[in-house]
Formats: structure tokens, C-alpha cells, sequence
């Protein structure tokens, strides 16, 4: 179905011991975007900021097509392809663990993952964002990959050799591992049995209108700029 999620660079993380997949789904039950997770019919959960917070690093235009259309017609997608299923009423974030590697449940996988994706990657940004992770989180980042600076080189790196679209992502995985790693088209560590803490779209449809193919750039600047580490705090003491 999907295209594979490829790879990883982690190292062990002693502080919270095992996670299993089903701790982690109820985790983002409860921490993730909580409009996202409630049942079907799923409605898209409001931009945390307004449309024009992310400027200039993501303009308002950008945001309009992203959230207005490519989020939105995930959300109104995936609601169609439940209706009258079994999973009407699940919630969004048990729903793509359930449909997950499944050649016959792609269509609502890829929309499950995206509408979920999404919502999540709104929470990951935050105008004012950037500089220094909380204390915790920034110890683990030095632990594991030896800074905060080489943490968000990792991610860069993923991002910018993610083959097509995809997501790069921050996440703690089934062992209490932190991970940077990249996943393709819909995928997501979510389905993985992995706990994410933060993500960045490197679907076209994120940077073009305002940095036609220069993926580096519109990376570079999220990171620098606009990346939520109190988010990714949050996910982790949840984790
Ligand atoms: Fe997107």
C-alpha cells in the first residue's frame, strides 16, 4: 500500500522504560489534537493560530490552500470512506493504526494519516517558535544525538532527503528511544507504535507557492523560526 517509511537515526533514551503501541494510541488519544481524535463524522480541528501568525516564513496564502484544501478535503475524504463502515465512530487516531499496512484499507489509511497528520503538524509550529527545547527535552536531544543543533540537523537532513512527499518526524519510539525519522506519502510513526512529538510537511503543497523547490530553505526557516519544542514536551510527558 504505502510506500515505505525509511530511516532512522535514534539512540536509547532511559527515562520513561517501554511504550507500547497501544500506550502510545491512548496517549495522542488524550494529547494529540483533541478534535482529531474524537470519533467520525471527524471534523477538522481549527488552526491553532491565525492564517497569517506563520509570516514569512509560511505565508497566509500557503496556509489558506493547506489548511483550507489539502487538510480539509482529508478530513472530508476520509468521513465519506467510513460512512456506514464498522469504524464510523472510531477515533481518527485508533483508525489509522487499524488500517495500517493493509492493502485494502489504503484509501482510508492515506486519508486517516493525512487528516491526523495534519492537525498534528499545526500544533508542531507556533509563531515565535524556535530557540531553545525545554530542559528535559533538551537533555534527551543531548543524550542522544549530542545537541539540540545536531537534533535539528537530523531532522533537516530527513526532511530534505525525504524522496517525494512525506513527513519528517521527531518521535519516541516502542522502547522509549528517541527518533528522528522520515516517512512517506501518508505514513506516519503513529502507525508504527511510536510516539510522535513533532512533525514537518515536506509534501509540495507546504512550501511551494512560497519557496518553489527549495525544501532546504522552507525547512531551515521552520526549524529556526516556527518549531514548537512546548509541543513536542507536551507529547513526551504524555508518552
Ligand atoms: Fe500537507
Amino acid at each position: 500500500m504505502k510506500t515505505a517509511h525509511s530511516t532512522h537515526s535514534s539512540g536509547t533514551i532511559h527515562r520513561r522504560g517501554f511504550i507500547g503501541a497501544a500506550g502510545a494510541t491512548a496517549a495522542l488519544a488524550a494529547g494529540g489534537p483533541a478534535a482529531a481524535a474524537a470519533g467520525a463524522p471527524y471534523r477538522q480541528p481549527p488552526l491553532p493560530y491565525s492564517e497569517n501568525a506563520l509570516e514569512p516564513v509560511i505565508t497566509s496564502r500557503t496556509l489558506s490552500f493547506h489548511y483550507g484544501k489539502h487538510h480539509r478535503g482529508y478530513v472530508n475524504n476520509v468521513n465519506e470512506l467510513v460512512k456506514g463502515t464498522d469504524w464510523a465512530g472510531m477515533p481518527l487516531d485508533q483508525l489509522v493504526v487499524q488500517t495500517a499496512d493493509n492493502p485494502e484499507y489504503a484509501a482510508v489509511f492515506n486519508n486517516a494519516a493525512q487528516a491526523w497528520n495534519h492537525a498534528f503538524y499545526w500544533n508542531s509550529m507556533r509563531p515565535g517558535g524556535g530557540g531553545e527545547p525545554p530542559a528535559e527535552l533538551k537533555k534527551m536531544m543531548q543524550d542522544v544525538f549530542g545537541g539540540v543543533k545536531a537534533c535539528c540537523k537530523k531532522l533537516a537532513d530527513a526532511a530534505g532527503s525525504q524522496f517525494g512527499s512525506g513527513w519528517a518526524w521527531l518521535a519516541v519510539d516502542g522502547h522509549g528511544t528517541l527518533n528522528v525519522l522520515k516517512t512517506a506519502n501518508a505514513d506516519t510513526p503513529l502507525a508504527r507504535g511510536m510516539t510522535p512529538l513533532l512533525t514537518i510537511d515536506v509534501w509540495e503543497h507546504a512550501y511551494y507557492l512560497d519557496y518553489q523547490n527549495r525544501r532546504g530553505a522552507y525547512v531551515a526557516a521552520v526549524l529556526d523560526k516556527l518549531i514548537n519544542w512546548d509541543f513536542a514536551m507536551r507529547n513526551l510527558e504524555r508518552a
